[in-house]
């Protein structure tokens, strides 16, 4: 009856974990940025040609931008283009990321380089410009600005966020808490199975022992 109990008490530890894991995972996800609208206002091939314009991040792959080949004319996406998204960026901390022309004979011409970050972006928006290079927007609508940014709905949506934690938090607490006091109960009580066999035995050793001597006793009157 006692023996049984641990194993009941698997789903519920599985259940457990699974939800501890979603909840790490979720305060550790990558926040997805997208190109929402870009502008370029030159090209650095001197050969006439389309250029091929292409946007990295540090140690990731080049995405190219196949639409891009016109200077001055504003191109416009969905975010859902067979290329996006562009990147995706960890909860505090910036990728160094650029925009570069493929060069033919040399390594690719630099129309600018810069840290992309997540508290760059103002209600999932964040415009790089450069002077006679480019203008792009970008698109992120789970980036968020860090401490003073603007006060109204962002910090309003920090304070939700800030109680939603403490929420986990609570939660997690209590689950932990009643994991250990479980744990602890189970424990307890098979220590006291086993005492309770182990008495069992020597009881019955005990008995067995003054049964042998009876009967040598026995057999000595004889
Ligand atoms: C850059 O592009 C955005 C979006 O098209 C536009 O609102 C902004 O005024 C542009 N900035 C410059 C300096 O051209």
């Amino acid at each position: 009856m006692i023996g049984a109990q641990p194993r009941l008490f698997y789903p519920r530890f599985y259940c457990f974990a699974v939800f501890l894991a979603c909840v790490i995972g979720g305060s550790f996800s990558f926040k997805v940025v997208t190109l929402e609208s870009i502008q370029i206002f030159t090209t650095h091939e001197f050969i006439p040609g389309r250029p091929t314009v292409f946007f990295q991040c540090q140690g990731e792959k080049r995405t190219i931008l196949p639409d891009v080949t016109q200077v001055n004319l504003l191109y416009t996406f969905k975010g859902e283009e067979s290329w996006q998204p562009l990147t995706e960026l960890p909860e505090r901390k910036c990728r160094r990321c650029g925009l570069y022309e493929r060069d033919f004979i040399k390594s690719p011409d630099v129309f600018d380089e810069w840290e992309l970050c997540s508290s760059d972006f103002v209600d999932g928006k964040y415009i790089h410009f450069k002077e006679n290079e480019f203008n792009a927007t970008f698109s992120c609508p789970e980036c968020r600005p860090l401490k003073d940014g603007p006060p109204s709905s962002v910090s309003e949506s920090r304070a939700a966020g800030h109680r939603t934690s403490l929420v986990f938090i609570i939660i997690i607490s209590v689950l932990v808490s009643m994991a250990v006091v479980a744990v602890s109960v189970i424990g307890y009580r098979w220590w006291l199975h086993r005492k309770r066999q182990q008495e069992q035995t020597r009881f019955l050793k005990l008995f067995a022992e003054v049964d042998d001597i009876e009967d040598e006793l026995g057999l000595g009157t004889l």
